[in-house]
Formats: C-alpha cells, sequence, structure tokens
C-alpha cells in the first residue's frame, strides 16, 4: 500500500509544487517508488517533469475519459500524472458528478500497490479538486512561508480537513507544517515559527526539516529538472534530502 500525502495551500506561491517535485526526486534516490499527481491546471509541476501539452491528464482520468494506467508518465523510479489546461474545464463537469469527491481515491486505489508514496499537488483553492486529493490522502502536508503571524489560511484548511476526515475519510491526519523559502537567522522568521510551535493544535506538528530560501530551487524547475539533477550540492537538494529523511523516518516501511 501506498503512503497517500496531498501537499495543499489555498494561497498559490507557498512552495506546493516545488515540495511535490523535490520531495518525490529526494523520495525516490531513497529507492522508493513515486507517483506524483498534478491537481493545478497552471500545470507547473507536469511542465518541470517536461510533460507539457500531454493530452491526456488527470482531468481526463477524473471524468472517466482515460484509464490510470494511460496518463501515468513513468521515468525510473519517478512517475507522474500530468495536468493539462483542460483540467479547468473537466473540474467543472466534475461538479454535476455524484460522489466527486470520490474521483481521485477510487482512481488512486487501482495502482496503490505499484508505489510507496504518492505525492499529490494541488491547485491554489480549496475547491473539488483539493477535496479530491484530501478524500485520497493520508496525510496532508502544508507548506508555508514564516511571512506574518496571521495563519487564517491554515485554520480553513484545518477546517476542512477535519470535516473531509469526518465525513469521507477518517484516515486522513495531518502529516504537517513545512516552512519553506526561510532565511533562518531573521528575528522575524523565528518569532513566526516559533509563535506556531507554542500553539497546542500542531504541537508535533510542524517538520524538523526546514527548506531554506535557494535560487536552485527557483531555477532548476524553470530549466525542467529537480533540484537534485539540476544543483545536486545546492542547499535546496541537502534540504529536500532532509526532509524526505524525515518523512521516511515517520512513514516509511519499518
Ligand atoms: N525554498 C525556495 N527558495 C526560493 N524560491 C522558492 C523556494 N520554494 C519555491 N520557490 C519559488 O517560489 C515560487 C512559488 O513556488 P511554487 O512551488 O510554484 O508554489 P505553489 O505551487 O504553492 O504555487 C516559484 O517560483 C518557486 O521556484
Ligand atoms: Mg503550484
Amino acid at each position: 500500500m501506498s503512503n497517500i500525502i496531498s501537499i495543499i495551500n489555498n494561497k498559490g506561491g507557498t512552495g506546493k509544487t516545488t515540495t511535490v517535485l523535490n520531495l518525490g526526486a529526494a523520495l525516490a534516490k531513497k529507492k522508493q517508488r513515486v507517483l506524483m499527481v498534478d491537481l493545478d491546471s497552471q500545470c507547473n509541476l507536469t511542465s518541470a517533469f517536461g510533460a507539457d501539452g500531454t493530452e491526456q491528464g488527470v482531468g481526463e482520468l477524473l471524468t472517466g475519459k482515460a484509464t490510470i494506467n494511460s496518463v501515468i508518465i513513468a521515468n525510473g523510479q519517478l512517475s507522474l500524472i500530468p495536468a493539462n489546461e483542460k483540467l479547468l474545464d473537466y473540474e467543472f463537469l466534475l461538479n454535476n458528478e455524484p460522489g466527486r469527491e470520490y474521483m481521485l481515491r477510487e482512481q488512486l486505489e487501482k495502482v496503490a500497490d505499484d508505489f510507496d508514496f504518492i505525492l499529490i499537488d494541488c491547485p491554489p483553492s480549496l475547491g473539488t479538486l483539493s477535496t479530491n486529493s484530501l478524500v485520497a490522502a493520508n496525510h496532508f502536508i502544508v507548506p508555508m512561508q514564516a511571512e506574518n503571524f496571521a495563519f487564517i489560511g491554515l485554520d480553513r484548511i484545518m477546517l476542512i480537513s477535519e470535516k473531509v476526515k469526518k465525513r469521507m475519510n477518517p484516515s486522513l491526519d495531518l502529516g504537517g507544517i513545512l516552512f519553506v523559502k526561510l532565511a533562518p537567522r531573521t528575528k522575524f522568521s523565528q518569532a513566526v515559527i516559533q509563535s506556531l510551535t507554542d500553539n497546542q493544535n500542531f504541537a508535533g506538528k510542524i517538520f524538523n526539516t526546514y527548506i531554506r530560501q535557494d535560487i536552485s530551487l527557483m531555477e532548476s524547475g524553470a530549466f525542467k529538472q529537480n533540484v537534485f539533477d539540476y544543483a545536486p550540492k545546492s542547499r535546496g537538494a541537502h534540504d529536500y534530502s532532509d526532509l524526505a529523511k524525515e518523512i521516511l523516518k515517520l512513514y516509511g516501511k519499518k
């Protein structure tokens, strides 16, 4: 059985795609079989994987126009279910489908034994597609920047995930909050992290690994590579490798 992790945050630009791409690559380097799923019609993950313009993707899969094995693109230990820009229209279609929140789960169950980890890259909203990811997942990870003390978005994600857990997926749990793009030595970011660490609701739920700010992370995606291929000695490669270690310790095969 694979461990299915939704990487979710209703804000854009919080490092979701960067985390799926590079955590996926880091886990694959550690001999894990990894499937990444692009649920964002902006297709950034698909582009970074070099699979732009693929005709058959997650939208076709969720609306029954393609089978799961026909949409998976494999590259060694690392596979992808791509997205294309038609995903927006398919999300609209899905909204009339009974049981629409279960469509991704239903499909991923078919390949759950073929992968150790399935990482889902969510769109920057909490609509039908993000709900699909929470219904399919065992854990969700919220990447965020230590940029202010207002964790309003986090409250909304927690509220929705609690509803999903209660009504649709009792096995859903917060995997953790991941601080990204961090300038760790600034007093301000330390203070923001501390304020969340002190919050009882998140006790023990903040990853020990922080992803530091690193230009290689920005450049690598744009050059259609993960950071391990693009800059193996960079801070980004180091941090995502640490994160993979931490995740394997938390929920890898014992
Ligand atoms: N640790 C980091 N250091 C520097 N830039 C980063 C880092 N993480 C992400 N970025 C950049 O920030 C932007 C937004 O990240 P992205 O992963 O696309 O966010 P999301 O998928 O949540 O919208 C991208 O340009 C990405 O390259
Ligand atoms: Mg993204």
